[in-house]
């Protein structure tokens, strides 16, 4: 019996080591229960509400797959669909109160953390963080089951997340959010990235604390060598540090021209191509979230090759979060 029924996920920081697995396990059982064609209708009747403050290809249309999956129904909210900031000038407590007395719970994409946050601390029923710039759960789980079905435990397997170029600045949640699991979970995990571009230094230290007791590590580097030497998985992103992010939308999306114009400057030397993938092990895997940028942050060559498991990440995006909702909406016990 799980005590997760009516928790948050804001982050993997809310979960413990247990609890995470226990959420993978459902995956994994969810997942076959798809495949078999058995139904498994375990939220019928319930109503998810997927607040989009951003565009999502993945989460928004896995969350809706998996709630149509369970037997329940996703609506999607963005900001043409509701008042909030707009001429009624309804403000988000009221919102969220409303959303309360209408759904089971509320999958929230956040541009900023304050907003989930808030939502979190007004409904009464679960908030799941469907990334917001401090974390990214939900791609961090589907991440972890993949690299399980790939090599069973992943307990000391090495992950190397490597920064690729791109103009596109987004924050470093899925970043910080793999360092916490890398924690929680005792898996190895190398950060390569450009001096300038660290993920969040005090999310680094809560998750050097827990890999003190789950035998785990954590560490940034300055070079791709460094990272892919003897790695299972080969995960490429792009992000810009917190301080960086902090300065401000109309900086960080749309590029301050001064920090675009250094950023280019990486370009060269920050794209996973199959030269970088010739220096680790031939049956290391190579990961992607998606979007991806092609042939800035990694090449064409290394994500079409067979090493290349991204579209099974994608895919487990569905199952982990199909467990994560029958878990947190207590569908499942
Ligand atoms: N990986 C991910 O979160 O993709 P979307 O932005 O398309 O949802």
């Amino acid at each position: 019996m799980s005590n997760l029924k009516g928790r948050d996920l804001k982050g993997v920081a809310d979960f413990t080591a247990e609890e995470i697995e226990l959420t993978l396990e459902v995956s994994r059982l969810l997942k076959l229960e798809q495949k078999l064609g058995r139904p498994h209708r375990l939220l019928e009747g319930k109503t998810l509400a997927g607040i989009f403050e951003t565009q999502s290809t993945r989460t928004s249309i896995s969350f809706e797959t998996a709630m149509t999956q369970l037997g329940g129904h996703m609506i999607y909210l963005d900001e043409n669909r509701m008042w909030v900031g707009k001429a009624a000038e309804e403000d988000w407590h009221d919102t969220i109160m409303t959303i309360d007395r209408y759904a089971d719970a509320i999958a929230h994409r956040a541009i900023m953390r304050e907003p989930l946050e808030k939502a979190a601390e007004y409904a009464s029923i679960p908030v799941i963080n469907a990334s917001c710039p401090v974390e990214h759960p939900c791609q961090a789980f589907a991440d972890v089951m993949t690299m399980q079905e790939k090599k069973g435990s992943i307990r000391k397997a090495k992950v190397a997340l490597c920064w690729g170029y791109r103009t596109a600045n987004p924050p470093a949640g899925l970043t910080n959010s793999l360092m916490l699991m890398a924690g929680k979970l005792g898996f190895e995990l190398v950060v390569a990235c450009p001096e300038g571009f660290d993920p969040d230094m005090n999310i680094k230290t809560g998750a050097d604390k827990e890999a003190t007791e789950s035998g785990g590590s954590i560490r940034i580097v300055r070079s791709y060598e460094e990272a892919v030497k003897e790695a299972d998985f080969v995960s490429i992103y792009s992000w810009v540090s917190p301080a960086v992010f902090a300065k401000g939308l109309e900086t960080h999306f749309k590029g301050d021209p001064e920090f675009q114009e250094k950023k280019k400057k990486l370009a060269s030397s920050w794209c996973v191509t199959k030269k970088v993938m010739g220096m680790a092990p031939r049956d290391c895997k190579v990961m992607h979230c998606l979007p991806v940028s092609r042939n800035n942050e990694v090449t064409d060559e290394v994500l079409n090759s067979p090493q290349s498991i991204i579209f099974d990440e994608a895919e487990n995006r569905l199952h982990t979060e199909k467990a994560i909702l029958s878990l947190l909406m207590g569908g499942y016990r």
